[in-house]
């Protein structure tokens, strides 16, 4: 460690680059600009270095200052013209063959056993549900639980080319009981610029009577097993918590909708210089839509706006790569799951579009107030109207859903809209992880991903 502390290697780097005189003055502060990034990366390593990961520092993430100031000296080269460093920037951590993939599952604890979710049996669905609405993530002060839906969960984990082998769940031998879930979907992503067969993993729960005893590791380290055997070697996740392997760090940004009753569960306060009514006005939101022709998404749409997505989210050095039915599956409205709109031209090409998809959260302890009704911001895009007006607009349909608060992360062009539409920081960053794939660090508005 002690080469990483004293900084030597990368200020040695700046020298070296700075004598370059073949360099134009723009390539030198781009250059400048990549060493600060790098340092400031280094820097954010050894703070996260100091604890270790006992199954997490065996797994192909990145995960050390090493690797960073290899990206680093890789993007120096990049930048001082020297591409053939580029192709060394992306790839797989761990080369591996479906062959060399382990054939047997990995063992369970004594009374537990394997088993897969078909959510399309209502029982089943049930079982799912219930593990999760109990035991799923709560906030650091254990006062509102995530409460996906049922039709949410169906919708979230059955995208075009899932395999119900991949919903993934540990069981009492005895009594059936779930104690475990991790779901693993199809999704191809485009990661600098390379497209990359990956899974999206989610809805890693344990039940809290089973916590701190090592069945996490068991339940990943099973589900991409299971993956790899589909010939698919690389995964992209998100979580609150900071762990190895981290590519960015987005934080929630949350919009009132029904100011008084966010005040009454305590997700938040009146601010000290506002009375409840002002904050209560300065909260409103359109209650008829401001731009010209917007509607509801239409299967007839589908086609317009996906090229629209995939035209914008080129843009971004990470995103999904959605296919028409893919797009379909996860864009077109969905009562109470997901929620699109679009306004078009007069020959119907569509030139907006706007989406949220519904996450309720349960109030764990309040005696009156049994749910938060949250839409989360999801993909946007704004081509004949400020992203602001868009967005201002979809603030009034959310809340014509019911909804009491917006939530968005500062990812792709939302710091565009976050301040002027009064939505307040959130206490809660959610890194974006990548299994075994090398990717330079990205900032949040960098990230065309928005994951459920
Ligand atoms: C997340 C959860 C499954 C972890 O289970 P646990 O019983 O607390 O932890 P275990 O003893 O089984 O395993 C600990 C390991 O899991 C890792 N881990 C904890 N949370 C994790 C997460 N969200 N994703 C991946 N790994 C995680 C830990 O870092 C640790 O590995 P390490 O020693 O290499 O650091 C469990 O706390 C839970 O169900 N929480 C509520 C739901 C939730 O937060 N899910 C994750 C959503 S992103």
């Amino acid at each position: 460690m002690s080469e990483f502390n004293n900084g030597a290697g990368s200020a040695d780097k700046k020298e070296d680059t700075k004598g370059d005189s073949k360099l134009s003055l723009t390539e030198q502060a781009r250059i400048a600009k990549i060493q600060d990034a790098v340092l400031r990366a280094r820097m954010l390593r050894e703070k996260k270095d100091t604890t270790s990961h006992k199954f997490w520092d065996t797994q192909p993430v990145v995960r050390d200052i090493k690797d960073e100031l290899e990206k680093g000296v890789q993007a120096l080269q990049i930048a001082s013209g020297k591409e053939g460093a580029a192709e060394k920037t992306s790839g797989y951590i761990k080369e591996q063959t479906v062959e060399g993939i382990r054939k047997e599952p990995y063992p369970l604890p004594a009374g537990f056993e394997w088993c897969v979710l078909d959510v399309n049996d209502a029982e089943q669905l049930d079982m799912m549900y219930n593990l999760l609405n109990r035991n799923y993530v709560e906030d650091d002060d254990n006062m509102f639980r995530f409460d996906y839906s049922r039709d949410f969960l169906k919708w979230a984990v059955c995208p075009p080319g899932y395999k119900v082998d991949l919903h993934l769940a540990v069981r009492a031998q005895k009594t059936g009981k779930l104690f475990g879930v991790i779901t693993a979907i199809p999704q191809a992503m485009m990661v600098e610029g390379v497209k990359v067969e990956m899974v999206e993993i989610n809805f890693l729960c344990v039940h809290k009577k089973l916590r701190s005893k090592r069945l996490a590791p068991v339940l990943i380290k099973e589900i991409t097993r299971r993956v790899n055997l589909t010939g698919v070697f690389s995964a992209v996740y998100t979580a609150g918590v900071v762990l190895p392997g981290s590519i960015g760090c987005a934080r929630y940004y949350h919009r009132s909708l029904q100011f008084k009753k966010l005040v009454e569960v305590g997700f938040t306060r009146v601010p000290s210089n506002q009375t409840m009514a002002t904050a209560v006005k300065l909260n409103r939101v359109p209650s008829q839509p401001v731009t010209n022709g917007f509607r509801a998404m239409e299967e007839r749409d589908v086609v317009g706006a996906h090229k629209l997505l995939m035209d914008y989210l080129a843009n971004f050095k990470v995103y999904p790569f959605l296919t028409v039915d893919e797009f379909r599956h996860w864009i077109l409205p969905k009562n109470k799951v997901v929620n699109s709109y679009v306004s078009t031209s007069a020959d119907g090409t569509v030139e907006n579009m706007c989406s949220f998809y519904h996450l309720p959260s349960s109030c764990v302890k309040h005696p009156t107030h049994s749910h938060i009704f949250a839409a989360y911001s999801y993909y946007n895009v704004a081509t004949t109207v400020p992203l602001k007006q868009l967005m201002n607009d979809c603030l009034g349909q959310a809340k014509a859903e019911g909804q009491d608060v917006f939530n968005a992360l500062n990812v792709m062009e939302n710091d565009k809209f976050l301040h002027d539409l009064r939505f307040g920081m959130g206490d809660g960053n959610l890194n974006y992880y990548l299994f075994n794939w090398k990717c330079p660090d990205v900032q949040p508005e960098e990230i065309g991903l928005v994951l459920l």
